[in-house]
């Protein structure tokens, strides 16, 4: 399955077996080519067994992709964006993802990665059962007339994005063929990165984003970007 089916069939998983990933489809994994949205900003990622992360939740895995960035206007979206490909990516390997906003680095087990800021981490490994969802309606999300000004089938990829806690905090608005990327004040702007790579595995050879100039803030949400598909 290619990223761009998957994106219609995902599911944030948080049922796993306890079999740790083999050692040789870590290596795919690491070698899984991600687009920066901001290539200037420097990355750092690993993955890494459990004991290395504190979490509070119900469900572990054995394994889990910890993410750093240099601490950089844009580095938010830079984040989302690079491993919302992977979060796809890990889900046409069979495997079952989910952001874990609510992880931390275990200072016990860890030092810190010198110049960069610890962002977040993907827990992955194998799912117990099937994962993947097999229609739309599995789908929570906001009917399109309410992330849009203008109906667009081309956003549906952006509409059916994950984001912490399914906040959903994107507002696009159309001028001739650019579409502009808003998010919401309260919202995060890794969701938004979320959303853009989704309209970029979608639109993987045409997708460009950029800043215009022009655009002003709507009341109650901040210019991201502007996308062209
Ligand atoms: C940035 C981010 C952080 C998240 N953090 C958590 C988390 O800490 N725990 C959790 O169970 N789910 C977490 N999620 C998963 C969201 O709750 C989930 O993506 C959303 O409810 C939509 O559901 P779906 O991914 O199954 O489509 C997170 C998702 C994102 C994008």
């Amino acid at each position: 399955m290619t990223l761009k089916e998957m994106i219609f069939k995902r599911k944030s998983c948080r049922s796993f077996t306890n079999i740790p990933v083999d050692a040789a489809t870590i290596e795919i994994i690491k070698a899984f080519p991600m687009k920066p949205l901001y290539p200037d900003i420097k990355v750092h990622w690993d993955i890494v067994p459990r004991n290395q992360v504190k979490c509070i939740c119900p469900w572990t895995t054995p394994q889990l992709i910890t993410i750093y960035s240099e601490e950089v206007e844009g580095y938010l979206e830079n984040i989302g964006f690079l491993f919302q490909q992977m979060d796809l990516y890990l889900q046409t390997l069979g495997l079952g993802v989910c952001w874990l906003g609510m992880g931390r680095m275990n200072p016990k087990t860890t030092t810190d990665v010198e110049g960069m800021k610890f962002v977040i981490m993907l827990a992955f490994g194998h799912p117990k059962g099937d994962q993947l969802r097999h229609d739309l309606k599995g789908f929570k999300r906001k009917p399109m007339d309410q992330i849009t000004d203008k109906s667009d089938p081309r956003l549906e990829p952006a509409r059916l994005a994950p984001s912490a806690v399914n906040s959903q905090p994107w507002y696009f608005t159309h001028e001739d063929d650019t579409i502009h990327v808003h998010c919401s004040k309260k919202g995060s702007r890794l969701d938004i990165g979320i959303a853009l790579a989704h309209l970029y595995a979608a639109n993987e050879e045409s997708f460009r984003f950029f800043h215009a100039g022009h655009v002003s803030d709507l009341p109650g949400y901040t210019y991201m970007g502007s996308v062209t598909l």
